[in-house]
């Protein structure tokens, strides 16, 4: 089953209709002077007697951000949300929690439908498209709520003080634009379903994070994505299993699992929707499905939030799965690697060396820098699609969460253009990145005395850099960015995955900004 929160967003366009006549259980306006003035928003006042330009009035107070009007005679919704309009000044990071906040407002009042006006007001430099898009996409993931290992039944439930909804009632939106041209209207609904597109891309990353290790085990991510895949005629998926990865000489990779009772499996998507002679862009994402530390153990405060060691691998998914539902015009191979990272008397030991696909000799000197073991050998793979670009994507280091914290996913680069076009993504989504340094001087403490590279180094130095400067190695041949998504993929308060940054590496894809 392909995985699905709404079933659908359509365009709604009106020319001098009444929005009085649009059921839906939820009618949002967003107050503004521009609505207040409208056609449409003058024919529903009418109707309300004044009541809802009054309640607009309380609407703007700052102190009251929205206000709710349940039926009102003459008007066919069930009730009218008010909510107070930001300021083309506002930060993207503030309009995406808005529209993310109406979707939870939906879910939390057991609606259906919902129908929401464009509030003809968008941030500076932005235009329709981009707001359409992006309420598109804040709407669908902001209407995710995860209820797969939760009791069938409930409806609501308590976390700490806050009652939430335990289940997503809504399930048909509407976003209404007024007197468009039949250009506009075309343009509009490509904006919708792009942007809805994405947003399902985002669950998907979401929903797999969410799953508890024992429901997401590599073996279970591979059913998983075989299943939802044969949906889409576009994407191909080939698996490679143990013995698979073991004759491809893949010992790094093969050093992580080894300790697991759960084989390892490399998931391998892809997708041709472009020009057949056109290098794809190549994804590769960590999917450790579990991460104790092995050997090298991590303390057991915290440590669930290890089943969300797989996110790399979970935007690789959601990405292509967006892709494929837009059709979109490009050529994409992504890579999950998946494996499992367990003590046990098999288990790699600190000090043991292992012999990498590329040939380099690895001492895994510290058994809990696992991420890195599996993307290098599965960067060295990807060598062979001969791809244009390469951006790996891992839930890598506690120490860029230090860096930056959630508000921005860590890059690192071969390449400058790559890291560019990567950080303008971040900005054009709110999904955002940032940069830090990959100088050689940085590669140097990858040296040990009893193989060619360590898989720790420079102590509790710039941990995020150290890691990418191992990452470095097996990625010479072509152009490549890293990035750190352990402190963005996920929020440990309220507990759940972000779906980042699938949003930003559609956008870099999908506007071909690495053409
Ligand atoms: N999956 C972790 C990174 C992580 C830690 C993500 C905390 C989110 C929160 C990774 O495999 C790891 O354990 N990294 C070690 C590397 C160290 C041993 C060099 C780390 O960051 O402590
Ligand atoms: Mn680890
Ligand atoms: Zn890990």
């Amino acid at each position: 089953m392909v995985y699905k929160v709404l079933n659908n967003i359509a365009l709604k366009n009106v020319n001098n209709n009444v929005i009085s006549n649009i059921a839906t259980d939820l009618l949002v306006i967003p107050v503004n002077k521009k609505v207040t003035s409208s056609y449409e928003f003058k024919e529903l006042d009418k109707k309300s007697k004044g009541y809802l330009l009054k309640s607009s009035k309380d609407a703007l107070n700052p102190g009251n951000q929205n206000h709710l009007v349940s039926s009102l005679e003459g008007i066919k919704a069930k009730k009218i949300l008010l909510i107070q309009d930001l300021n083309e000044k506002d930060d993207i990071y503030l309009w995406l929690n808005k529209y993310k906040y109406i979707a939870k407002v939906a879910n939390s009042m057991n609606c259906k439908s919902m129908a929401i006006l464009d509030g003809q007001c968008y941030p500076k430099g932005k235009d329709q498209s981009w707001f359409l898009e992006m309420i598109s996409r804040s709407i669908e993931s902001g209407a995710y709520i995860f209820s797969t290992t939760k009791n069938k039944t409930a409806k609501t439930e308590k976390i700490g003080k806050q009652v939430v909804s335990s289940k997503v009632s809504l399930k048909n939106v509407s976003i209404i634009t007024s007197k468009l041209s039949s250009t506009e209207i075309k343009k509009a609904k490509t904006a919708i379903l792009r942007g809805f597109s994405v947003g399902e891309g985002v669950n998907t990353a979401k929903h797999l994070g969410d799953l508890p290790a024992n429901h997401a085990t590599p073996k279970l991510i591979e059913k998983i994505v075989k299943n939802t895949t044969k949906q889409y005629s576009g994407l191909k998926v080939k698996t490679l299993n143990e013995k698979d990865l073991a004759k491809l000489k893949m010992g790094s990779y093969l050093s992580v699992s080894k300790g697991s009772d759960e084989p390892p499996r490399m998931i391998i998507i892809e997708y041709k929707g472009g020009n057949k002679s056109e290098k794809p862009v190549a994804l590769v994402g960590k999917g450790i499905t579990f991460d104790t530390g092995g050997i090298s153990i991590k303390p057991s405060s915290g440590m669930d939030e290890m089943k969300w060691d797989m996110c790399g691998a979970g935007t690789v998914f959601g990405v292509m799965c967006s892709l494929a539902r837009i059709k979109a015009n490009v050529n994409v191979v992504g890579i999950m690697a998946c494996a499992e990272n367990m003590p046990s008397a098999r288990a790699t030991k600190p000090g043991d060396v292992v012999t990498s696909m590329s040939g380099q000799t690895i001492e895994v000197l510290n058994t809990d820098a696992e991420g890195r073991l599996v993307l290098a050998d599965a960067l060295t793979y990807v060598g062979r699609y001969n791809p244009s670009y390469v951006i790996d994507m891992a839930t890598l280091t506690g120490a860029v969460v230090i860096a930056l914290g959630s508000h921005a996913s860590g890059v690192m680069a071969n390449d400058q253009f790559l890291a560019d076009k990567i950080i303008e993504s971040g900005e054009e989504t709110g999904d955002r990145a940032w940069q830090l340094p990959l100088w050689n001087e940085y590669k140097s403490c990858t040296k040990t005395n009893f193989a060619d590279l360590a898989n720790i180094g420079g102590g509790r130095e710039a941990g995020t850099i150290h890691a990418a400067a191992f990452l470095s190695k097996f990625a010479e041949n072509y152009k490549w960015a890293h990035m750190d998504i352990a402190a963005s993929a996920w929020s440990s308060s309220p507990k759940g995955g972000t779906g980042r940054p699938v949003s930003l590496i559609c956008d870099l894809i999908l506007n071909k900004k690495l053409k």
